[in-house]
């Protein structure tokens, strides 16, 4: 897995939105149109009303993730986080990324992702002000807007958030990666483009598409005509 993969245009699919009857197989579609992070969301029905993924699945996946040169991206829409980091860490993670609304100790617990030897990022809700992470952009390696309230998949692109999104590549430090998370498809991924993010996930847009292939190359189709300018 390279490091590039924070700082480069990628496509996320999240496997939320994914057939778990045939997850192999539906990884391995993405991963041969061209995706190199799968996004992987875990909820605990407390900080979030859903439940979903755990570290078992993490290690499931993790050897045809990384055999295809792809990093493992894990979103901990958890209470107490700091309390699973080392298990899904263990299970094969690349990128562990914390809601900063639970974290009491943040800085505490994005020195645990990197001592983990993970890399480590820091979301923020659509309503939680950038300023929450003002004071831990040194310790991070990437920084998540949602675009959404978390929770499902398939819910509609929140475009209030743009200028955050804006706000938040100038309040990072060259070398962060910036990644938006809710509502991306064809029809939003121009305007997060245009906001400096450079990491973008998409559940339902990929794996709802009746051809999860074709509609990942078209988002990263979309993302290439920006190549020349990167972030
Ligand atoms: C929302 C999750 C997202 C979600 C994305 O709580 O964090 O990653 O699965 O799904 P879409 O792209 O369908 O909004
Ligand atoms: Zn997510």
């Amino acid at each position: 897995m390279s490091d590039d993969l924070l700082t480069t245009y990628q496509l996320a699919p999240s496997i939320l939105s994914a057939d778990f009857g045939q997850l192999e197989n539906q990884i391995g579609l993405v991963m041969d149109a061209g995706v190199r992070v799968i996004h992987v969301d875990v909820m605990d029905g407390h900080f979030v009303p859903n439940i979903t993924i755990g570290p078992v699945v993490v290690q499931h996946i993790r050897d045809q993730v990384h055999e295809g040169g792809g990093a493992l991206d894990v979103h901990l829409m958890i209470e107490n986080p700091e309390r699973y980091i080392d298990a899904f860490a263990a299970a094969g993670s690349d990128w562990i990324n914390v809601h900063a609304e639970a974290c009491t100790h943040l800085n505490a617990v994005l020195a645990q992702i990197r001592a983990a030897g993970c890399k480590a990022g820091v979301t923020i809700n659509p309503a939680t002000p950038l300023a929450t992470i003002q004071e831990v952009t040194g310790d991070i390696d990437f920084a998540l807007m949602m675009t959404v309230n978390p929770g499902f998949s398939g819910q509609q692109f929140i475009a209030s958030v743009l200028p955050k999104i804006r706000r938040a590549r100038m309040l990072l430090p060259e070398g962060a990666g910036l990644q938006v998370d809710g509502g991306v498809g064809p029809d939003t991924i121009e305007a997060a483009l245009d906001t400096g993010a450079n990491l973008f996930v998409a559940g339902s847009a990929v794996f709802g598409a009746a051809d999860p292939a074709a509609a990942a190359r078209g988002l990263i189709d979309a993302m290439a005509c920006r190549l020349d300018s990167q972030p």
